[in-house]
């Protein structure tokens, strides 16, 4: 079925069927009903429709309703899209009434609701997942306890710091990815019904009545506007990219730490793949494939962008295109924190002491509390590590006396700062790697997990 035959004598050819309907609509069934009953209810208070045209509009669309929360809907392969499916079981159900139920608006206006319905509730639902994933995080970081990694920069090693701290850090980038998410859902919560095809309607309708009835935070002020913008939706294909882009980081990490040659953390069988060919295998697929999808996620971004880039306003077909991208950037991301929770939650963390060399800039802060210029103590402790490097030696193998023969500003006692353990003792910068630092962390994120 068509909602625009009127003006047509003959059947659309197959072959635009086949190019021009697109299923990945049919998810947004129920926020099409719960809008389309809105819309009467409006309709209603304004005295468009009347009262017993009212009740058996909303009676069918209830039923409607049920039909889509039980997954007993049936779509037709000759429905044009889910706003005429829903339409065509309106009128199985209720009869001629069903024609009233499009007065006043477009399929224009209609999806861009249904479309921000859709995301203001997927997005909560990431907002919920990132919760769980920094929980998760959260937990492997009081497990982690006082293990101590080198810190890394350009892929040295450079401080020491405790694990945990390392582990935080992604805690707080996917707490920014759910404030984000909040602010995107704040901008899309307004509701575009009333803007109809695309200049609004001669009918009195009230837009402000939908807006309330969906507990939306406002209304379409240009209806051009409403219409015709899908920065909402590249908005939030954007968090989920940039989410994404932070568990694609975690699991570059999370595979290296796994390696024989890392040797940090081990994982569950339940979170873990073997090989067909290599019977010793058992591989961090997880958090490959999430690394692996990110790159797909930033494809739906661009894809989004380049979309809306050539379009005159104000509805176009091509907007139909946003669907796919942005569902797919928004399931992806849904899986991949599930699965990356359940990792995290599953691994055992057992690194291996950094090397002596994360102790460098200890020794040259040693001098600084001497009274010695940084870049002076910087170039003393660089000819003693040149020193050890020539000799086949590390710092942990230099003895007092030998500090105090390298430079004279030294105490034989110096050496005890030669470990990573007092490394991390001494770190005092608030928010730095100690375990002050990550105790005070983990006391902020319990209070934020918990409000
Ligand atoms: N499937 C369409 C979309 O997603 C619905 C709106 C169609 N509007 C129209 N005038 N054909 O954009």
């Amino acid at each position: 079925m068509t909602l625009w035959g009127g003006r047509f004598e003959g059947a659309p050819d197959d072959g635009l069927w086949r190019f021009t309907v697109d299923t990945s609509d049919r998810r947004l069934l129920a926020d099409d009903v719960v809008g389309s009953l809105a819309h009467v209810t409006m309709l209603g208070e304004v005295g468009i429709l009347e009262p017993p045209d009212v009740a058996a509009l909303t009676e069918g669309l209830e039923l409607v309703l049920a039909e889509a929360q039980t997954g007993r809907f049936v779509f037709t392969d000759t429905d044009e899209d889910v706003h005429t499916a829903v339409e065509r079981r309106l009128g199985e159900l209720t009869g001629a009434v069903a024609g009233k139920l499009h007065t006043g608006r477009s399929r224009n206006d209609q999806v861009a609701l249904d479309l921000r319905l859709y995301l203001r509730r997927s997005g909560r639902e990431r907002i919920a997942e990132l919760g769980t994933l920094v929980a998760a995080l959260s937990a492997a970081a009081e497990r982690a306890g006082d293990a101590i990694v080198p810190s890394y920069t350009h892929l040295q090693q450079a401080q020491a710091v405790p694990l945990a701290h390392h582990l935080l850090a992604y805690a707080w980038m996917l707490l920014r990815d759910v404030a984000r998410f909040e602010d995107a859902i704040a901008r899309l919560d307004v509701s575009p019904l009333g803007a109809g095809a695309s200049g609004g309607s001669s009918l009195p309708l009230d837009p402000r009545l939908v807006a309330e009835r969906l507990e939306m935070g406002g209304v379409f002020v240009n209806s051009l506007d409403a219409v015709a913008s899908r920065d909402f939706v590249a908005e939030y294909a954007f968090c989920c990219a940039q989410a994404m882009t932070h568990l694609s980081r975690l699991s570059e990490e999370l595979v290296l730490w796994t390696t024989v040659e890392f040797g940090w953390v081990t994982y569950d069988d339940a979170h873990t793949t073997g090989s067909s060919a290599l019977p010793q295998k058992k591989n961090p697929d997880i958090a490959e494939l999430a690394r692996g999808k990110t790159a797909t996620v930033i494809g739906d971004v661009t894809g989004l962008l380049a979309l809306q880039k050539g379009l005159p306003l104000a509805y176009n077909r091509d907007l139909q295109e946003d669907k796919v991208a942005v569902f797919h950037a928004d399931d992806t991301l849904g899986l991949a924190l599930e699965a990356l929770t359940g990792m995290i939650g599953g691994a055992s963390f057992h690194p291996p002491p950094p090397s002596s060399w994360v102790t460098a800039l200890d020794l040259a802060e040693v001098l600084v509390t001497r009274g010695v210029p940084f870049r002076e103590a910087h170039h003393a402790v660089g000819r003693l590590v040149a020193q050890l490097v020539a000799d086949g030696r590390t710092l942990a193998d230099v003895t007092g006396d030998e500090l105090v023969a390298a430079d004279g500003r030294f105490a034989a006692e110096d050496v005890t700062r030669l470990t990573a353990e007092g490394s991390v003792a001494h770190r005092r910068t608030a928010g730095g790697g100690s375990m002050d630092s990550v105790r005070a962390q983990l006391a902020t994120l319990r209070r934020l997990l918990s409000d």
